[in-house]
């Protein structure tokens, strides 16, 4: 019954896991949630007054499928203030989620005979979509010894005339890494010889690089803005994941074609949560800034506990919320210890499977949880670790 493609499609761990975490639960069994990549904050509270008012005033209905204008131009103010970039408010697209900019670079720029080239072990809905739209999907490889970094030779040297987008991520998921300035300088230089190939930036965590490091857009490189999308979002930056809120930043060649088909699947996205949207950038970023430094210090609390275990090596993650630990020296694949992990210590992580084949070594850990419930999931895995 199903078209063809629809069996290419895969799907995020990390829903399987929480599924699987609430059932447990459910059950009166007590589990901690280093699973899920949510922050463990609460969205601030004038950006939830800014929604009720919404809705208070009246605002019920559709909005203009690229978004609202005041709240675009938020963004063009938000992206002068924070990364110092000039962008167009005519290049935004405003949608539910930051996933939906994904979907739509890849079914804009997807099909068979194309290529499109993501990280591994990255994000898994990036090879789940480019398989879905008939494109070959191709994985390079991201590595632990450059802070989880892309090597540019390594990309260039897959490029092919068929080639028509590279999908980047940093600070990175499940890694926790970031592409080294001098890989991205030396990937973009070469892309001048690929002038159909885009790229797709994905910077959800753009505000969670820690040890005060400045994010660095894409942005920046003049010559890659006829070609690049940005993919960000309100999930990560202002703990709203539930909101569905994110944004893209498209070429002007694209954005006329990623709005029809926004038209095409959602409309428009929710009006109020737009006026919430706005609130969240143009409104005080002191709940950013403390989020950032309170997921800092447990970065710092997860490291040192990780590599203290015998069998586990850790490398200090530079951004976003997650610690990614190679486990191989365990002996066990990554998915048994997972299970053993969720089923044995009421401790939910995603196996490193989950982010493509190059992530077997490793298990993603979520430090979006208190202090305290780290803690006391980082003793019962030392316990076991050390009964081995
Ligand atoms: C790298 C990356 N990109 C995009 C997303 C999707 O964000 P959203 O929840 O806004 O759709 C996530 C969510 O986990 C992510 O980790």
């Amino acid at each position: 019954m199903l078209a063809h493609n629809a069996s290419l499609l895969e799907t995020e761990s990390a829903f399987d896991v929480l599924a699987r975490a609430e059932a447990l639960n459910s059950n009166g069994r007590r589990i901690i949630n280093l699973g899920i990549g949510q922050p463990d904050f609460k969205t601030s509270a004038h950006i939830v007054e800014a929604a009720i008012r919404a809705l208070k005033d009246g605002h019920h209905g559709y909005t203009p499928a690229p978004g609202l204008p005041n709240l675009k131009e938020s963004l063009v103010g938000y992206y002068a203030d924070h990364f110092g970039q000039a962008i167009d408010s005519s290049q935004i697209l405003v949608v539910p989620g930051g996933k939906v900019t994904m979907a739509f670079a890849m079914m804009l720029l997807g099909e068979p005979g194309r290529e499109i080239l993501y990280p591994d072990p990255g994000f898994p809905i990036y090879r789940s979509m480019a398989a879905y739209t008939g494109a070959s999907a191709l994985p390079y490889a991201v590595h632990e010894e450059l802070g989880f970094s892309f090597k540019a030779s390594e990309i260039l040297s897959k490029l092919t005339d068929n080639t028509r987008l590279i999908i980047l991520n940093s600070p990175g998921n499940p890694t926790g890494g970031s592409n080294l300035d001098s890989e991205v300088e030396a990937l973009v230089a070469g892309l001048r010889d690929f002038p159909n190939c885009a790229v797709l930036s994905d910077e959800i965590y753009a505000r969670l690089h820690f040890d005060g490091r400045q994010h660095q857009t894409l942005l920046k490189f003049d010559e890659l803005r006829d070609r690049l999308i940005v993919l960000d979002g309100w999930s990560k930056t202002y703990a709203m994941t539930g909101w569905r809120l994110g944004w893209g930043i498209w070429p002007k060649t694209m954005i006329g074609a990623a709005t029809k088909l926004a038209i095409n699947v959602h409309s428009c996205v929710n009006a109020p949560a737009q006026f919430a949207a706005q609130a969240a950038l143009e409104g005080p970023q002191d709940a950013v800034d403390d989020m950032r430094a309170a997921f800092q210090a447990r970065r710092d609390l997860v490291h040192q506990r990780l590599n203290a275990m015998p069998g586990i090596r850790a490398a200090k993650p530079k951004g976003a919320f997650y610690a990614f630990p190679n486990i191989s020296a365990l002996g066990m694949p990554s998915k048994q210890v997972q299970d053993i992990w969720l089923e044995e210590l009421g401790i939910a992580t995603i196996a490193g499977t989950s982010f493509g084949d190059a992530g077997a070594d490793y298990i993603r850990l979520s430090f979006a949880n208190s202090t305290e419930n780290i803690n006391e999931a980082l003793d019962k895995i030392e316990a076991w670790v050390k009964s081995l």
